[in-house]
């Protein structure tokens, strides 16, 4: 079963992800956050960058694209595979964004369900009528809804309709957002009815740990793969341990966090830049520690790359991580 690091928008860009290939590991994929369409079908300089083969050495990445449009996914998705060689495109099905539901984007897409069969009729209509021109693998990320789960039954049969390679699920509606459990018995009707289809599927959501992981390989020992995003941003060391390697400790945390601080610091170049990212990444981050809030405190009060260099190394020092 493979594991997949998910895509965060603002969170995992390409240094990040690199990063975490390099000192964990444990990844099988790893994937941008979406890349939004336009008419104009052009990238800008930070999309170019999420996809560039070159800013993501040594990652089997995935690119995402989110789309309201038929016509400009199947011409993202042609072009992007095309220019830098991508074998599989995912399209985002999952954003509970109000921004992005409201241009009935992301999880928009689950709004109207003759919307979606329409786009999806279109879509591979479009990629396959391309006679001379190779066609990527399409995965889907999806939510189990809209409104409400039930609505699970209904997007399955769509699915189920189209050349789709692979599904992720993410057992909540939009509704949810990422809040309460996540609905089992809506994943299962969907995992039987895909699987027993042959369309791969991926579960996503709430892996924090190894015995998390295990919950769900043990009642579903034909998935494709998990997909993990806050888990690994708290434990980059999760999908490592999942695979029988050992859990982080304090200094190799402190040494990848100080290669991400130094990795931006290069990029950016702007103090306060790169306090803001690092504080981004911290919000998810802190949560592996405990017994240190005045460490916390201080490292959130630092208004330099230096300072906040000092307050991160002793925060990580006198903390327990785990
Ligand atoms: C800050 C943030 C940004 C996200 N950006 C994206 C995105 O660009 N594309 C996407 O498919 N999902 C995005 N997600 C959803 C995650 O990929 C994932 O589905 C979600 O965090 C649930 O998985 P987890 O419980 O393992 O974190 C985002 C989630 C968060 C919290």
């Amino acid at each position: 079963m493979e594991i997949y690091f998910a895509p965060m928008e603002g969170m995992t860009p390409p240094l990040l992800r690199s990063l975490h290939n390099e000192f964990f590991g444990g990844c099988d994929k790893y994937f941008t956050p979406f890349i939004s369409t336009n008419e104009n079908y052009s990238l800008n300089q930070k999309e170019k960058k999420e996809i560039d083969p070159e800013c993501n050495k040594g990652l089997n990445l995935v690119p995402q694209i989110i789309s309201n449009s038929a016509e400009q996914s199947a011409g993202y998705i042609l072009d992007i595979s095309e220019k830098y060689g991508y074998k599989e495109i995912n399209i985002n099905m999952g954003c509970p964004s109000g921004t992005v539901v409201s241009k009935n984007k992301g999880s928009g897409m689950l709004k109207d369900k003759q919307f979606l069969k329409a786009y999806l009729d279109e879509l591979f209509s479009r990629l396959y009528e391309q006679k001379e021109r190779a066609v990527p693998d399409i995965s889907i990320k999806t939510r189990i809804g809209f409104y409400s789960e039930d609505e699970h039954v209904e997007l399955t049969e769509l699915f189920l309709a189209h050349p789709v390679k692979q599904i992720i699920i993410h057992p909540r509606s939009r509704t949810r957002m990422y809040e309460g459990s996540t609905n089992m018995e809506a994943f299962s009707y969907m995992y039987d009815a895909l699987k027993g289809a042959g369309i791969g599927v991926v579960y996503n959501g709430d892996i924090k740990t190894p015995e998390d992981y295990a919950k769900i390989a043990d009642r579903y020992p034909d998935l494709d793969g998990v997909m993990i995003g806050r888990g690994l941003l708290r434990d980059p060391s999760l999908a490592r341990r999942i695979k029988g390697g050992k859990c982080v400790d304090n200094e190799e945390y402190l040494k990848y966090m100080e290669a991400l601080l130094d990795g931006y610091m290069q990029q950016i170049g702007i103090d306060n830049f790169v306090l803001a990212k690092m504080k981004d990444t911290w919000s998810f981050s802190a949560q592996a520690f405990s017994g240190n809030d005045k460490g916390r405190k201080e490292m959130n009060k630092a208004d330099s790359v230096e300072s906040y260099r000092v307050c991160m190394r002793q925060f990580i020092r006198n903390s327990k991580l785990l």
